[in-house]
């Protein structure tokens, strides 16, 4: 099964940083060993594209829940597309958190990125786990991706162990197929990724994404 290692910059990071990380790491890593998939703020989005290698996959942080149109401020799937953008992360419990999103608009969310040729990583959390498969019921979500993302792991340092995360993917997987990539995210860095990839599919990385060394000593656990 494909593993992935996606690097999420959140709101960090202006066109200077951004290229520096970028030039680094594709001079360390022209191949990884991993699906790399590189999450930075919208406005950087054709720097980070222009300056990694193909094989170096990027996504949105977010996408909108509308297709194009009168929505002052909203980011379409097909922007993302034209940035070139393979993927895009939805419902992160930040954009829940600080931006009221619910599952419902997280659903909306996927079925516009998958209209438009995106893949989804599919943040969740216990708590609301069955009410968002339930607003995904209608979609099909063979080529989706979910993140098993525990609020008290995210930027505390609190990891959640690798048992617990191999109970919620089995627990995922036995709704959405056995097939389904389900990674972890909260906390990850190259003290711990590998023991999480022998339990999922790959870590969705916060914190230890931002600096070039931190990322670098991450993929170099992978090799
Ligand atoms: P963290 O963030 O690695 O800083 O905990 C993970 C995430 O929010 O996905």
């Amino acid at each position: 099964m494909q593993t992935y290692l996606i690097a999420n910059w959140k709101a960090h990071k202006t066109k200077h940083a951004a290229q520096q990380w970028c030039t680094e790491l594709s001079a360390r890593y022209p191949i990884p060993p991993v699906r790399v998939i590189v999450a930075p703020p919208f406005p950087l989005l054709s720097l980070v594209r222009a300056t990694l290698p193909q094989v170096w996959s990027i996504a949105g942080q977010d996408v909108s829940q509308f297709a194009q149109g009168a929505y002052t401020g909203a980011v379409t799937a097909d922007h993302l597309v034209d940035m070139g953008a393979q993927y895009v992360v939805v419902g992160h419990s930040e954009r829940r958190h600080y931006f009221h999103e619910t599952s419902a608009d997280v659903a909306g969310k996927v079925e516009r990125a998958q209209e438009a040729g995106l893949t989804p990583v599919i943040c969740i959390d216990t708590p609301y786990l069955d009410e968002q498969l339930a607003a995904l019921a209608s979609q099909d979500l063979s080529k989706g991706i979910f993140a098993y993302e525990p609020l008290a792991s995210i930027g505390t340092g609190n990891r959640t162990d690798a048992g617990t995360v191999r109970s919620v993917v089995d627990a995922i997987r036995q709704r959405t197929g056995a097939e389904t990539p389900v990674l972890y995210g909260g906390s990850v860095d190259a003290s711990s990724v590998a023991e999480y990839f022998t339990v999922c599919s790959g870590a969705l990385v916060g914190g230890a994404s931002l600096e070039p060394s931190s990322f670098s000593e991450l993929i170099a656990v992978l090799k």
